[in-house]
């Protein structure tokens, strides 16, 4: 699997979004300055996606899926490390997300679940947390 970056005129955004959609994920902020995207290629096909949105000091780990067929095969903890990496790399000294139905996996990540009034300025003012996400999505921090 290669790991490719994905920009928010290309053709491969279409298909991010597509995957992103089918599994019930926000797409409308996607193109935003602050949110890098990569897309999971596996001989040429896009099969998955990870985000990273800036947010001062902190990230948000986001778009995270991979389609149904190649579910099971690592892809996301793939993916998840490579955003690990990225985030380090920015000098980040937190990543936080949302999500309603993968709990479970972030926490095998080292993500653990918080109260969303911990939330930093930046991240509460990220349009996943304020409007996207729905209110009763778990909210999560993993320290780097
Ligand atoms: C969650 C998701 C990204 C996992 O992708 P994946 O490539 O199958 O994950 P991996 O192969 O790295 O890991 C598989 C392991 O995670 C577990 N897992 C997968 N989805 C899970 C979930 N929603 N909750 C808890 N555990 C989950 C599997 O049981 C498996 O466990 P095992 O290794 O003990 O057998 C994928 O199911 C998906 O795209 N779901 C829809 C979108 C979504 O929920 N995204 C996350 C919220 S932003």
């Amino acid at each position: 699997m290669q790991i490719l970056p994905i920009t928010p005129q290309s053709c491969e955004m279409d298909i991010i979004r597509r995957l992103l959609s089918d599994a019930g994920l926000p797409t409308d902020d996607l193109a935003e300055p602050q949110v890098l995207l990569w897309g999971a290629a596996h001989h040429g096909q896009l099969v998955g996606s990870v985000g990273l949105e800036h947010a001062g000091r902190a990230g948000l780990l986001r778009s995270l899926v991979v389609g149904p067929a190649w579910r099971g095969n690592g892809l996301a903890g793939r993916l998840c490390h490579f955003a690990f990496e990225r985030a380090r790399d920015a000098e980040m000294d937190a990543l936080y997300l949302l999500t309603e139905s993968a709990a479970g996996y972030f926490r095998a990540l080292g993500f653990a679940e918080i109260d969303r009034g911990e939330a930093p300025p930046e991240i509460a003012a990220t349009q996943q947390f304020s409007s996207l996400c729905p209110g009763d999505a778990a909210f999560m921090r993993k320290r780097l």
